[in-house]
């Protein structure tokens, strides 16, 4: 089933119901724009929140939250909010304790999401462990992995108690992941796209306009769309209130078949991020 609207959820194979749309926060340092941006997205209709320990910015995210959340009339339970461990903190007694750490920086009782935010190779399992102790007594609603290629999923699971709920990774254009995603849709882990513009450098590309020109939207609604088309759930970043509303703007128009292909057809494999097989931090 398709998004039919900005607060449409998809269920997560432990039954949680997570939003197919939601605000991203990386490189948006603490301060009054990023607590602005938070409320920004929540005012109008956001109702979900992706960050991460290294982000550095939980805790103006968390008062961006709070601050939202009483302009909007909202509760605490009526958000989505996802952080991840860091490198540097995956091992069992160490993402315990970034767990907790992340919670106090947001002022949260709970994550909505927690995910490994790399596949550092013989730390991950360890970190796993502690995601499924958080989960089992409660404190998370949800947890899942975040740049996990097929194999490292394979291997994940092959000692796993609990099977990821989501894995977040790089997806947009030029990069559709198709095999990963056949592999995570077999498996009922829900896969979520990072950088889903691009990082703002699709915007110019040629068929993105065609295509955006022909429905009378904006290149950066085109893609997300065809996020949303694809089963993928997506967080683009903004803190321009004007962005906000035009990339939540995506559930008044339907992508042709033939226009999907084009924007898939557009796939180089190409990543603006690191290589989750080959990255060194
Ligand atoms: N798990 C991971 O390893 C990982 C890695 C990277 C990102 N992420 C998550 O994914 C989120 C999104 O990815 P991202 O921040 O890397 O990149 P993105 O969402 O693909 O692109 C953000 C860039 O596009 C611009 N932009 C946004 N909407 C636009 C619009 N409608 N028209 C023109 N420009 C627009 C933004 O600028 P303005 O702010 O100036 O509007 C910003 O420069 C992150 O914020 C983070 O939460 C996760």
């Amino acid at each position: 089933m398709i998004a039919q609207n900005l607060q449409d959820k998809t269920t997560l194979h432990n039954g949680i119901k997570m939003p197919w749309f939601g605000l991203g926060v990386f490189k948006v340092e603490e301060g009054p724009e990023l607590v602005q941006a938070v409320k920004t997205a929540i005012k109008h209709g956001y109702r979900s929140v992706d960050t991460a320990a290294i982000y550095g910015n939980e805790e103006g995210v968390g008062q961006g939250i709070r601050e939202g959340i009483a302009e909007a009339g909202i509760s605490r339970e009526d958000l989505f909010v996802t952080s991840k461990v860091w490198n540097a903190d995956l091992g069992y007694e160490s993402t315990m304790a970034a767990y907790e750490a992340s919670l106090n920086k947001l002022g949260l009782e709970y994550l909505d999401l927690y995910l490994i935010h790399w596949p550092v190779e013989g730390k991950y399992k360890d970190a796993w462990r502690a995601l499924e102790t958080l989960y089992k007594e409660g404190r998370v609603k949800a947890i899942g992995v975040s740049n996990f290629q097929i194999h490292h999923l394979e291997d994940l699971m092959k000692d796993a108690e609990i099977k990821p709920m989501v894995n977040q990774v790089e997806y947009h254009p030029r990069l559709t992941q198709k095999e990963l995603q056949s592999f995570c849709q077999e498996h009922g882990i829900q896969l979520e796209a990072w950088s889903p513009l691009m990082q703002g450098q699709l915007l110019d590309n040629q068929v993105l306009k065609d295509i955006a020109n022909k429905y009378d939207k904006s290149v950066a609604q085109i893609i997300l769309r065809w996020d949303l088309q694809n089963g993928v759930v997506t967080i683009p970043k903004s803190t321009k209130e004007h962005r906000i509303v035009e990339n939540a703007m995506v559930f008044d128009f339907e992508l042709t078949k033939e226009d999907m292909e084009r924007i898939h057809d557009l796939n180089q494999h190409y990543r603006v991020g690191p290589d989750p097989d080959n990255f060194d931090f």
